[in-house]
């Protein structure tokens, strides 16, 4: 399958900053190579603008000539500390580094290094499928350095690391991320070996940054199909160091015969369900979250078997503690998926019910514009195995949905605005800002989206001040 004709790879270095560089590094008379994603996503066919140049000399010369070279056209940054510079021409980006025999750390604060050969280089790299390179001198233009035999794992779609796991996995804890991240986002296997070291070194996750943590985690999050990397995780025992109120909701209690399913498996079917749907990263957060407030609210009732009162709500507060330890942004994409977790389950218990105008209304003005993705929530969270089930809630759904769209053209509640103002009420009745004016304009918002009045002016004004003459209110002359 990754079988790749010589031709293709020629195919990919013939362009201009490839031959550039050649150009360069004979002139400098240093070895250039292409290494890392870029030369991994040639054999996989998958787009890639990130270039990884390695020369065995210094890749800030080799950068500074290619960017002299290019003139106006590409824009040089130089990392002194780091010993590496970046050339950006239009949407390409060329990152230049001397070989070194230090561990390949691109974030690390930790300045370098020490000088090595490709060798060097390729050994303290994280996967044998990354630490492959092509060589770039026109002498030996395109030819594959691959002394891991990283193409073999390329064929085997295994994730394997060059050198013992232990010794790699220490070098930058965060590479047992990257391992379940690529098979996760590959669909690779990871090599028994380098699997077992996740295990027996997980605890160093704890070195490594919160951010550097999500950003994998997003990345688990947006493969087609997550749930193989959070099982990854949880095999290995890192999830229980990084997301503990995930694994919480794992197992399934029985008690006198009645059992509950298993909340960690059910909300990764959630999510890979969702994931056939939208691509919305905040989406698919709240798919993996909707369900977190299980373990916190399970409780055994004699009459009612197992429940899980307000775990929607209970999901709703816990989520800013999840996101701040997390590091994830506390700003309206928290609060979407708050949103998401609070609401998701009322549009399924609209289509168990007998669908109400009033509750279609009322549920159009509690998600507003994000009716849409709430409604692919809903949906994802069907995963019962009994297909007549599961076809009347489509059916159902479907109900909902013509609904919605009916109720939307004649009321226009989704991004609901009360048509008279608390300032109106007021001026009307000569009052300052104080609870009557309050349970007047919720009085108003109720009637509207019980459909007592339409959402209109005239009647809300008439509304209001039927409602105020009943609690004692005059307008003011
Ligand atoms: N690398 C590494 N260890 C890390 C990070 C990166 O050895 N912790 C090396 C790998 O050779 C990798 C290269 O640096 O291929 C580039 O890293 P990066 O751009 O982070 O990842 P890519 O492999 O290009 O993949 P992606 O862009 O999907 O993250």
């Amino acid at each position: 399958m990754y079988l790749i004709e010589e031709e293709e790879i020629m195919r990919h270095l013939s362009a201009k900053p490839f031959r550039l560089v050649s150009e360069v590094a004979d002139e400098l008379q240093v070895e250039a190579y292409v290494i890392g994603g870029y030369v991994r996503d040639i054999f996989l066919r998958r787009p890639s603008k990130d270039i990884d140049i390695v020369t065995v000399g210094s890749g800030i010369e080799l950068a500074k000539a290619v960017a002299g070279k290019l003139g106006r056209k590409a824009h040089l940054s130089v990392f002194k500390n780091f010993g590496t510079a970046q050339v950006k021409l239009h949407d390409l980006e060329l990152e230049f580094v001397g070989a070194r025999k230090e561990s390949y750390q691109r974030d690390s604060r930790k300045p370098i290094v020490e000088d090595g050969t490709l060798e060097d280089d390729q050994n303290r790299r994280d996967f044998t499928i990354n630490a492959m390179a092509l060589c770039l001198n026109a002498d030996r233009y395109g030819e594959l350095v691959d002394p891991f035999d990283g193409l073999s794992d390329m064929e085997d779609l295994t994730i394997r690391t060059p050198l013992d796991p232990d010794i790699t996995f220490s070098d930058d804890p965060l590479r047992m991320m990257r391992a379940i991240r690529f098979a996760t986002q590959l669909g690779f296997f990871i090599d028994p070996d380098t699997f077992d070291a996740i295990e027996r070194n997980k605890a160093r996750i704890e070195i490594i940054s919160k951010e550097r943590i999500v950003d994998e985690l997003n990345k688990i999050i947006l493969a087609p199909k997550p749930s193989i990397g959070f099982e990854l995780l949880d095999r290995s025992g890192l999830l229980d160091l990084i997301f503990p109120e995930l694994t919480a909701l794992k197992g399934a209690e029985t008690r006198e015969g009645i059992g509950h399913k298993d909340n960690f498996a059910h909300t990764l079917m959630v999510l890979d369900k969702l994931c056939k749907t939208s691509d919305n990263l905040w989406l698919r957060w709240s798919a993996l979250l909707h369900d977190i407030a299980k373990p916190a609210t399970k409780r055994w009732d004699k009459r009612l078997g197992w429940t899980f009162h307000n775990h929607n709500f209970i999901g709703e507060r816990m989520i800013p503690g999840i996101f701040k330890r997390m590091k994830l942004p506390m700003n309206e994409k928290m609060k979407y998926v708050q949103k998401m977790v609070s609401l998701h389950m009322r549009p399924t218990v609209l289509a168990d019910d007998e669908v109400t105008d009033s509750a279609i209304r009322r549920l159009l003005f509690d998600a507003g514009d994000d009716i849409d993705d709430l409604m692919l929530l809903c949906e994802a969270d069907i995963t019962s195995k009994n297909p007549e089930k599961v076809r009347r809630f489509l059916r159902n759904f479907r109900l909902v949905r013509e609904k919605m769209a009916a109720i939307e053209e004649k009321d226009r509640v989704r991004n609901f605005q009360p048509p008279v103002t608390g300032e109106e009420i007021m001026d009307t009745f000569g009052l300052p800002p104080s609870q009557p004016v309050g349970v007047i304009k919720e009085a108003i918002k109720n009637a509207i989206l019980d459909g007592v009045i339409p959402n209109e002016y005239e009647a809300a004004r008439r509304f209001m001040l039927e409602r105020a003459e009943k609690m004692g209110l005059k307008p003011q002359p």
